[in-house]
C-alpha cells in the first residue's frame, strides 16, 4: 500500500540524534551523544521501598485510573513547592501533570497555535522541541544566541517583522544543547518584549536545579504578573526520565484546555509514577537529593573541562556551561563540522552535529554538542582523547 502521510508530518525525519544513537547503542563505540542523567544519580533504593510499599498497601491507588490533571497530593504540592522554594505560580495559575515535559510542548502548541503562525525560539534549540512545533506546522524563526542567552536586538527585530508570532519558546537554564545561561538582565528583557508584542513565553527549564558554579538565577515565570509564561517542569534529569512525569504550571485558562487535549493523548500520566515521585518528594529530602546531584555532576564536568583543555584546546573552543549536561562545542574555520563528526564516529566516538539543533537544518554550522553525564569517567577519557586525536589529525594534517 502507498501511506499517504498528513501535511502535519510529512516532511519531519527521524532526529540526526537518533540515527547516531545506532552507533552509540554499540558498546564498542564511545558515546557522547546521548542526553541521560549519570546512571549513579537514580534514587533507585528509595524508588523500590516507596514502590513496594505503595503495591502492598495501596494497590489500586496505583493502578486505577486516575485524573487527567494529575495525581492531586503531587499537583498540591508543587503548587507549595515551586511558590515557596522558587516563587513560581500565582493565584491564577494551575498545574497540569505531564508525561514528560515534552508532552507540554506539544499540548502547549496544539492548544495555542495555528499552522503557519510563528514560534520564536533559541538559534540552536531543543530538537524534541522543535520537531513537536514543525509537527503542527509551526514557522520557526531561530534566534542566535550570546554566551548570555537570546541575542535581544535580533529578538526585538523578530517580534517587529514576524508576523502572526504566537510564542516565544526558550531554555534559560544550562541550555540544550548549548549549555548557556540566560542572564538575568535578559530574562527581564525577554519577559518585557513578550508582553509588549502580545506573545507568550514557554520556559522550559528541565536543567535548572543542576547548577555547578554561582547561584540560580530567578525563571522567567517568578516575574509572570501578566499571565504570559507556561512553566515547563521535569524529573526525567532529577529523579528520572524512564517515569515520564513532567508539570506545566500557568494560566488556568490555557491549562484548561491543555488537559482537554491530553484527555486525547494519553488520559493521564502514569500515576503509579506520580505517586512515586511525590512520595520521594515529601518523605525523603529531596533538596539533599539534589544537592547530591549536583555533587556528581559537578565532578563529571570538572572532568571534561580538564579533558577539554587538554586534548582539544587551542583548536575547539566551548561556550560557557556552568550547570546541565552538555558541553557545545566549536571547531575552528576551515573545519567542516560533519566530516569531523564523521571522522569521529570513524574513530569510534560519537557526537552529535549541530545542525540537528538548528531551525533550518541546511544552515552553516561549526559546532557538535558533547554530553559528559552518561559517559563513565573512563568513557569520557578516552571519548576527549579521541576526538582530540580527530581534530589534530585534520587541522595538522
Ligand atoms: C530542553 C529539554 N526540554 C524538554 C525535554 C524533555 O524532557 P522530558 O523527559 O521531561 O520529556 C528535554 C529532554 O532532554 C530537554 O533537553
Amino acid at each position: 500500500m502507498e501511506y499517504k502521510f498528513s501535511d502535519r508530518v510529512l516532511t519531519l525525519k527521524p532526529s540526526a540524534i537518533r540515527e547516531i544513537f545506532k552507533y552509540a547503542a554499540d558498546p564498542s563505540y564511545v558515546s557522547l551523544s546521548a542526553g541521560n542523567p549519570a546512571p549513579e544519580a537514580f534514587p533507585s533504593k528509595q524508588l523500590a521501598a516507596i514502590s513496594a510499599k505503595l503495591m502492598e498497601e495501596e494497590p489500586i491507588l496505583a493502578l486505577q485510573y486516575s485524573t487527567t490533571e494529575g495525581y492531586p497530593p503531587l499537583l498540591q504540592h508543587l503548587k507549595e513547592y515551586m511558590k515557596s522554594s522558587r516563587n513560581i505560580g500565582t493565584e491564577d495559575d494551575g498545574v497540569l501533570v505531564t508525561s514528560g515535559a515534552q508532552q507540554i510542548m506539544d499540548l502547549f502548541t496544539k492548544s495555542i497555535l495555528n499552522e503557519g503562525e510563528t514560534v520564536i525560539c533559541e538559534a540552536p534549540s531543543f530538537i524534541g522541541s522543535l520537531n513537536d512545533f514543525r509537527s503542527y506546522k509551526a514557522k520557526l524563526v531561530g534566534i542566535p544566541m550570546d554566551t548570555d542567552g537570546m541575542n535581544m536586538e535580533a529578538l526585538e527585530k523578530a517580534l517587529e517583522t514576524e508576523k502572526n508570532v504566537k510564542f516565544i519558546y526558550t531554555i534559560p537554564n544550562f541550555q540544550n544543547p548549548s549549555g548557556i545561561t540566560m542572564s538575568l538582565e535578559k530574562r527581564h528583557r525577554l519577559y518585557e518584549l513578550a508582553k509588549a508584542h502580545d506573545v507568550m513565553i514557554l520556559e522550559d527549564n528541565p536543567y535548572g536545579d543542576l547548577y555547578y558554579e554561582g547561584e540560580p538565577l530567578p525563571s522567567i515565570k517568578s516575574f509572570d504578573t501578566d499571565g504570559i509564561v507556561i512553566y515547563a517542569g521535569s524529573f526525567s534529569k532529577v529523579i528520572s526520565p524512564g517515569m515520564r512525569v513532567g508539570y506545566a504550571i500557568g494560566p488556568k485558562p490555557v491549562l484548561a484546555k491543555m488537559t482537554v487535549c491530553k484527555q486525547g493523548q494519553d488520559v493521564h500520566t502514569n500515576i503509579w509514577s506520580q505517586v512515586l515521585c511525590y512520595r520521594f518528594m515529601t518523605e525523603y529530602d529531596f533538596d539533599a537529593h539534589l544537592a547530591g546531584l549536583r555533587k556528581i555532576y559537578t565532578k563529571k564536568r570538572a572532568l571534561l573541562l580538564d579533558l577539554m583543555e587538554k586534548h582539544l584546546a587551542p583548536y575547539i573552543t566551548w561556550d560557557p556551561f556552568n550547570g546541565g549536561l552538555f558541553a557545545w562545542c566549536h571547531l575552528p574555520k576551515g573545519v567542516d563540522m560533519m566530516e569531523f563528526v564523521q571522522k569521529a564516529l570513524e574513530k569510534k566516538v560519537c557526537v552529535v552535529p549541530g545542525t540537528a539543533f538548528l531551525t533550518d537544518e541546511n544552515e552553516p554550522c561549526d559546532a557538535f554538542r558533547i554530553n559528559f553525564s552518561t559517559p563513565t569517567d573512563e568513557q569520557l577519557t578516552k571519548g576527549i582523547t579521541l576526538l582530540g586525536e580527530t581534530i589534530r589529525e585534520m587541522v595538522e594534517k
